[in-house]
């Protein structure tokens, strides 16, 4: 029974750019259930302070990084939220991170000034006498938070969840006292970071315990192919380091498939999910409609997906593609859609409505990450009986139970992984979707095994709960 101030740049529903908005906001409400009161402070955006109005302030500074901050307090959709308002740093047309001209030039005093303020609220406490026992930072933009802590001599105990090593946080070591950091803490085992700062690096030497979002990605991170240059300090630090798998909010990720789903060889809620989905799209498939809903990025290996489709097509499969980012990727998608008409259909935009349109609808999903701390579009496609087709990587292969013959005789298989992130082995695993989707009966019984499948946050916040209580206790 303790507090947590959660740190973090981005939370459903106020504002989502990926899956860390998904976790930071279930969060709260998974952890009520455990007896743990979670506030969550981020960035006053303009996009989001409209929701503000009328807000009380519980805390304020003159001076946060250039400018004046001030935190104000209210709830949105369950979630006690902190807004922290800095018109100076966040009051700007655009994204969270970047604005016409590409990321905001000053994102590390931006994330930097969040940072300090969550250090200062764990230390102060809010005027309504909020005081949280525990301060929970994610990814770099709040990795400054526990070294923020740790420098000042605080003892409070910090959690640090790595939800992506890929992005770090990187400053010239030029904006050390910009950034508010101790000079003397200049050295390879702290701060420094390729002659750098890393506010991610930060956060992992100085946090409590360290928790990244799957258990095979916590052990992948101690390894030069995915550790991206902080694999010697999570390898240091591997007795603090757990991977805590994420969960799905079941609240908002539900199939409504219609009634009786399992009624036939084929759930009928399915059927007619997909048929109205083939509708709006266009579409006329024989064989299994595959669905992509992604960050077109390096990442998510979309750059293989024009390799693999021409033979899945061939072979009788669809595609339905929802996406955006990579203006190359975007290019590639669109033409393939433009060759095979009717069987291919592509929108680049962000739609949550329609992503929902497109995990009811879809007979598969298709995740080829090359690295995938958690993946939350597996497990949505799991909870629609939509299965995934996946790289066999971080919580990809944590969540999908691959269709191989033992699992198919002891009826538990949910879908494919494959390995490595290759056209080859993607390829090899559409032919086999193709093969499996032409046998209704297993069909229906992986959509059984998948749609069965326990994805709610239950098991996974008692493991936070019971993180935080060994920290606090
Ligand atoms: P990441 O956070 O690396 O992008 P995740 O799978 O954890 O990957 O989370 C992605 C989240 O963003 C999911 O909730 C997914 O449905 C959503 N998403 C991604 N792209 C789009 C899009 N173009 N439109 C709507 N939702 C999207
Ligand atoms: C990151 C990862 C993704 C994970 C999400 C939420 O965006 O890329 O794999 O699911 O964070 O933890």
């Amino acid at each position: 029974m303790g507090r947590v101030l959660s740190v973090a740049s981005e939370c459903v529903p106020l504002l989502k750019t990926g899956g860390l908005a998904d976790v930071v906001g279930a969060l709260p409400g998974a952890l009520a259930a455990q007896g743990w009161e979670m506030r969550v402070l981020m960035p006053g955006y303009r996009a989001v302070m409209a929701r503000a109005e009328g807000w009380p302030e519980l805390w304020s500074t003159p001076d946060l990084f250039g400018g004046p901050g001030r935190v104000l307090a209210g709830e949105v959709a369950g979630i006690s939220m902190l807004l922290l308002e800095a018109p100076h740093l966040y009051d700007r047309e655009g994204g969270p991170y970047s604005g016409p001209g590409g990321d905001w030039p000053d994102n590390d005093m931006r994330f930097a000034a969040l940072s300090w303020a969550g250090a200062a609220i764990a230390q102060e406490g809010l005027t309504d006498g909020w005081r949280p026992d525990l301060l929970h930072a994610h990814d770099w933009q709040a990795g400054y938070a526990p070294a923020y802590l740790a420098y000042a001599g605080s003892s409070l105990p910090t959690v640090l969840t790595i939800h992506n090593i890929a992005f770090q946080g990187f400053s010239p070591v030029s904006q050390l006292y910009a950034l508010r950091l101790p000079p003397e803490q200049f050295y390879p085992d702290a701060l420094e970071y390729f002659g750098g700062l890393s506010s991610l690096k930060a956060g992992l030497v100085t946090a409590s315990k360290i928790t990244t979002v799957s258990p095979s990605y916590a052990g992948e991170l101690a390894r030069a192919e995915y550790g991206m240059g902080l694999q010697g300090v999570i390898a240091a630090r591997a007795a603090d380091v757990t991977g805590i798998l994420n969960g799905v909010d079941t609240a908002i990720w539900s199939p409504d498939l219609g009634d009786n789903p399992y009624s036939a060889a084929r759930p009928k809620g399915k059927a007619k999910a997909r048929a109205a989905l083939c509708a709006e799209l266009g579409l006329d498939v024989p064989g299994p409609l595959a669905i992509v809903v992604s960050r077109l990025t390096d990442q998510k290996g979309i750059d293989l997906i024009p390799q693999v489709a021409d033979r899945f097509i061939a072979a009788g499969g669809g595609l339905a593609v929802l996406g955006n980012g990579d203006p190359g990727l975007e290019a590639q998608l669109r033409d393939l859609a433009a060759r095979h008409p009717g069987r291919v259909a592509v929108r680049i935009g962000y739609d949550e409505a329609f992503s929902q349109r497109l995990f009811a609808g879809g007979d598969a999903v298709l995740v080829p990450s090359r690295f995938e701390p958690c993946g939350l579009t597996q497990m949505y496609g799991l909870r629609f009986g939509t299965l995934p087709v996946v790289a066999a990587v971080g919580g990809l292969a944590d969540t999908v139970i691959t269709a191989n013959p033992v699992a198919l005789a002891a009826g538990v298989a949910t879908g494919l992984t494959f390995h490595p992130t290759d056209a080859q082995a993607f390829g090899l695993a559409l032919q086999r979707l193709i093969d499996l989707y032409a046998d209704q009966n297993l069909w229906a019984q992986m959509m059984r095994n998948a749609m069965r499948q326990k994805l709610d946050w239950e098991a996974s916040a008692a493991r936070y709960a019971a993180l935080y209580a060994g920290l606090v206790a």
